[in-house]
């Protein structure tokens, strides 16, 4: 998570910043008052290393973190922040491991001692709404012209994915050792590749989002992505699958593939063309509209060599 990190570490000393002087040191009226933290400045926290599993009907104990209004509605055993008390708040003690287990579930990492004591001094502060924080970080789009990086697409890997492929997810160990919470695991090489910079077909990745391989991701869907979302992130892996600064991820060539789809009868998996020789190994004979498994290797040309074809 390091490069997401440093950027919503950047924007929450903004905030911070923001929230400091439209609380007191410009408006004169309380000169030298301690400026209480807003929900404004701990949101941005929230989103992103707590929404992933706090939000909607399967939040953990009832819990949803998406709001202010949902924060302070606490979990199904009663409130978790006690206004003016940290030491009495549930939520305060989670992350600071004092009760366990120790948030965020994700953890190691935890948050960070400035983390930490921004959502302390919220609450010793009151559980001021500030201007009313913004709503869970929505994926921001890139402009017209502007390549798509990973800073686009993080957020929609972050919470809806990261709940399980990371190290210490909602399953334990990350399902097939595949982590979606950093850009460098999601492009990891490892065994093999599971996004194929400029090759969204022969990604898996995309092959599970939109459900062309079984079964479909994320796991505990429906709902899916938005088809708006799934666009987003084949554009990302068209353009390279660029990292938050706009570097390219490493070139593919090489790179082993394990590829699950429909076959046409042109060695076709859901329209990316397979190149099939005497070599490639043919299990279980399968034909035009069977769903197979394809180990590949990528070609120095971007072509997907097939090395074995079974059906499933
Ligand atoms: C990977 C999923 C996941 C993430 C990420 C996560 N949590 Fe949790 N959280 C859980 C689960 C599961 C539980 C229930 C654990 C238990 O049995 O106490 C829980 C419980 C809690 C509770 C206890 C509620 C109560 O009433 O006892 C609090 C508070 C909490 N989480 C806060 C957070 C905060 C704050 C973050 C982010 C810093 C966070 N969680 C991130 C999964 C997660
Ligand atoms: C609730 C847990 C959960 C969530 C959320 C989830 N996954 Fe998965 N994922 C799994 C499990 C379990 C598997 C293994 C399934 C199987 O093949 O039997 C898996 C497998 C995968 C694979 C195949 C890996 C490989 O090596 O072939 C990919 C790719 C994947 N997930 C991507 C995603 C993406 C992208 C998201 C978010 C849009 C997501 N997953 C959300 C649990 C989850």
């Amino acid at each position: 998570m390091t490069v997401h990190k440093r950027a919503v570490g950047a924007m929450l000393r903004l905030r911070r910043l923001a929230a400091y002087f439209l609380t007191g040191a410009l408006s004169g009226a309380v000169p030298g008052a301690y400026a209480a933290t807003a929900f404004d400045a701990v949101a941005p926290i929230f989103d992103q290393r707590c929404v992933m599993c706090h939000n909607g009907d399967a939040a953990p104990l009832g819990l949803r973190l998406d709001s202010l209004e949902n924060v302070l509605k606490g979990s199904q055993r009663g409130a978790v922040v006690k206004a003016g008390d940290p030491d009495a708040s549930e939520l305060v003690r989670r992350i600071r491991g004092q009760s366990q287990p120790r948030m965020p579930l994700t953890g190691p990492p935890y948050l960070s001692a400035d983390e930490i004591a921004l959502i302390e001094n919220w609450v010793a502060g009151g559980l001021t709404a500030g201007r009313g924080a913004a709503s869970p970080s929505q994926p921001a789009r890139p402009k017209a012209g502007e390549a798509v990086t990973y800073q686009h697409v993080a957020p929609i890997l972050l919470q809806r994915c990261a709940k399980c492929h990371a190290a210490n997810g909602l399953k334990g160990a990350p399902p097939e050792g595949y982590r979606l919470d950093t850009w460098e695991e999601t492009v990891a090489r490892a065994d093999r590749l599971r996004v194929v910079p400029g090759n969204p077909a022969a990604s898996e990745l995309v092959r599970r989002i939109r459900g062309q391989a079984l079964p479909r991701m994320p796991f505990d869907g429906p709902p899916y992505l938005a088809e708006e979302d799934i666009r987003l992130i084949e554009q990302w892996i068209r353009q390279g699958a660029r990292d938050a600064q706009g570097n390219p991820a490493p070139a593919p060539a090489g790179a082993s593939l394990r590829l699950h789809g429909t076959l046409n009868n042109t060695w076709e998996l859901d329209g990316l063309p397979l190149s099939v020789d005497a070599a490639t190994r043919i299990d279980k004979r399968p034909g035009p509209g069977d769903y197979v498994e394809v180990r590949g290797t990528v070609q120095r040309d971007g072509a997907v060599r097939a090395n074995r074809i079974r059906r499933r």
